[in-house]
């Protein structure tokens, strides 16, 4: 694996209406840098993201976390990977009376067990 943490292999994205979101994108992340993507509106940033942390499945190619690929892995280990994964949806999910830094942390909550959760 080295220091690459997340791949993508020719990742087409297409939603059913025909829009392609992604076209042939083909890239990967090291686990030791800290990576920006930037965009216009619709360059399919977001779907990255979902396609990343297995919300989506590619229309063709392959995303791979570490060794394990997305789209063919166990359920069980998509939701062991998506712990490890803090995504901050972009609109109405953020939880108004959390700082921004306990938004983000609410993604590590499924480390904890459902008492210590509970207390905070
Ligand atoms: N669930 C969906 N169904 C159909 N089309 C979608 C869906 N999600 C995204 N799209 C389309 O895919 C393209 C990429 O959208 P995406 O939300 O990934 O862009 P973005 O770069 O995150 O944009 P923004 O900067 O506005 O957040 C757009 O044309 C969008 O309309
Ligand atoms: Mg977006």
């Amino acid at each position: 694996m080295g220091n690459e943490f997340v791949k993508l292999n020719e990742i087409n994205m297409l939603f059913s209406e025909g829009t392609a979101a992604l076209r042939e994108v083909s890239l990967s992340f090291s686990g030791n840098a800290f990576t920006a993507v930037i965009g216009p509106s619709g360059s399919g940033k977001s779907t990255l993201m979902r396609l990343i942390n297995g919300l989506l499945r590619p229309t063709s190619g392959q995303v791979f976390v570490g060794d394990m690929e997305i789209a063919r892995a166990p359920e069980r280990l998509v939701r062991q990977t998506r712990r490890r994964i803090g995504m901050v949806f972009q609109q109405f999910n953020l939880v108004r009376r959390l700082t921004a830094l306990e938004n983000v942390l609410v993604g590590r909550l499924g480390e904890l067990d459902p008492l210590r959760s509970t207390l905070r």
